[in-house]
């Protein structure tokens, strides 16, 4: 959570200065119209009055009015004795965050609208974002970096970070790359990209997807000029014979959490599908996007480390960090290093280098692994928190994927549609999105919701789990 002190100092910076005249209800207006624009995003608090009071220069029955009116209309929620914090506003209908991944789903029944909960998958909670141990690195890179590493570098990208990088993800994955073999990127997207761009070289053209998947990562596939194969998942992981007989020589799959089923790759099915490479020359793509976050088992190791010539391994801290920073990185087979080298300095040269050193020093220092430990804790208990609302108030209904990761699939009984439960959840003020529009290919299937549980603030996700609760009984009664 952001302490109070953080939104209270830059505040009235936001609102801009107090009218001479600021009689009427300026405070209001210009409150109002900040949380609208998402200038001040659900969940942030709200100072004092009296400390707003005091930087605005004006009196403080002036602020508690304005508190209170916005609290009337929903924008904020004050408790005696507690904060007064962001409860909603429109901000995310004007784009504020119109690169949710979620968002391409096509047909997904994605919800917006003003003062709702967002449920929607693919955010961590960006309130936990480690900034002082992120200031901390910040300052160590700028008093400690030599002048040269300012300039042009590696494509690859810095070598501090994939030195740390290489002994990390042996120790937290299993992967085994050496830093020669490591490439950092703008995330998972342009690891996917560069990826595609490898397949045209080795003049492969067919990739196949597991089926369903994020709509986002297939569009992008598809742009990259390749043909999309959809094969299905089970409740082991990819259909490796249904792979075999597509014809294709890439493929693109979550071993250890598959989005948006949440299905760990079973031991068997990644021994068949590290057969299915070798037999074909074929490469794998292996989005290891969630990988840091396990609740109730053992990690499993990356598939990488089974065939690390066949496997290209991507992480990214999209999830463990924040999306915002784009940062990602790729193993690639020793094969395809200069390859590799070639394709991504034509995007962008390299990725920028501060925030690789910094998160170089983060992972150095322990401040990572301390940060994942800490955020870990919280996640599980959010994820207990809605496994438990969603069974005691619906036992007929299936919460599937919960064993990691950041979002969960809850299987809809027959008597409640995907349509129905997403639109009556949207009438209760919670965006969620279905399963369907993460298939490729259209069929019969048992409906889902796929619900993260991390966007949410944390006071808010009991309301939004209630919330979403009466959604669904209303959808049950729609359809009687
Ligand atoms: C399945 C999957 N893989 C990877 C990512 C991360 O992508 P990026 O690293 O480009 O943010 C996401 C983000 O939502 C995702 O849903």
């Amino acid at each position: 959570m952001i302490p109070v002190e953080r939104t209270s100092r830059g505040l009235e910076l936001l609102l801009g200065p107090l009218p001479v005249d600021h009689r009427g209800r300026w405070l209001e207006a210009a409150l109002r119209d900040t949380i609208r624009s998402g200038r001040l995003s659900i969940g942030s608090i709200l100072p004092s009055s009296r400390a707003l009071a005091r930087d605005l220069g004006c009196s403080r029955s002036l602020v508690v009015e304005a508190y209170q009116q916005l609290s009337a209309e929903g924008y904020v929620t004050s408790r005696p004795g507690s904060a007064t914090f962001v409860t909603g506003g429109a901000g995310e209908d004007e784009g504020v965050r119109t690169a949710h991944p979620s968002g391409a789903a096509p047909g997904a029944g994605e919800v917006r609208g003003p003062g709702s909960y967002d449920m929607r998958p693919g955010e961590p909670d960006l309130s936990t974002f480690p900034r002082s141990a992120w200031l901390a690195s910040v300052r160590h890179v700028m008093q400690q970096a030599p002048d040269g590493l300012f300039g042009y570098g590696d494509p690859r990208g810095s070598v501090d970070l994939r030195t740390i990088l290489s002994s990390y993800l042996a120790r937290v994955r299993g992967v085994l790359a050496p830093r020669e073999q490591i490439c950092v990127s703008t995330g998972f997207a342009q690891a996917l990209r560069l990826a595609c761009d490898i397949f045209r070289a080795k003049g492969i053209r067919r990739v196949a997807i597991e089926d369903p998947s994020h709509p986002q990562m297939r569009n992008l596939i598809t742009r990259a000029g390749m043909a999309l194969m959809p094969i299905p998942v089970d409740e082991q992981g990819i259909r490796v014979d249904e792979l075999a007989k597509s014809g294709a020589r890439a493929v693109v799959v979550g071993p250890a959490h598959q989005y948006p089923l949440g299905v760990v790759m079973s031991p068997q099915r990644r021994a068949a599908l590290v057969r299915w490479a070798r037999d074909r020359d074929g490469l794998i793509v292996e989005d290891d996007y969630d990988a840091e976050f396990r609740y109730d088992r053992a990690p499993i190791g990356a598939v990488q480390g089974l065939a690390p010539e066949y496997v290209l391994h991507v992480g990214t801290v999209s999830k463990s960090l924040a999306p915002g920073l784009r940062l990602g990185w790729l193993s690639a087979p020793s094969k395809l290093v200069s390859t590799v080298m070639e394709i991504k300095s034509t995007y962008d040269i390299h990725s920028p280098v501060l925030d690789q050193l910094t998160i170089a020093h983060l992972i150095e220092t322990g401040r990572f692994d301390r940060h994942i430990r800490k955020v870990r804790q919280q996640y599980r208990a959010r994820r207990d928190t809605i496994v438990e609302a969603i069974t005691a108030k619906f036992p007929d209904v299936r919460v599937r994927g919960i064993s990691a990761g950041i979002h969960v699939l809850v299987e809809l009984p027959s008597d409640i549609s995907e349509d129905a439960a997403v639109s009556c959840a949207a009438a209760h003020s919670v965006r969620c999105v279905g399963l369907a529009g993460h298939y490729a290919i259209p069929g019969p299937r048992t409906p889902g919701l796929v619900l993260g549980y991390t966007s949410t603030a944390p006071h808010s996700l009991g309301p939004a789990i209630r919330a979403l609760l009466r959604g669904l009984e209303d959808a049950r009664c729609a359809a009687r």
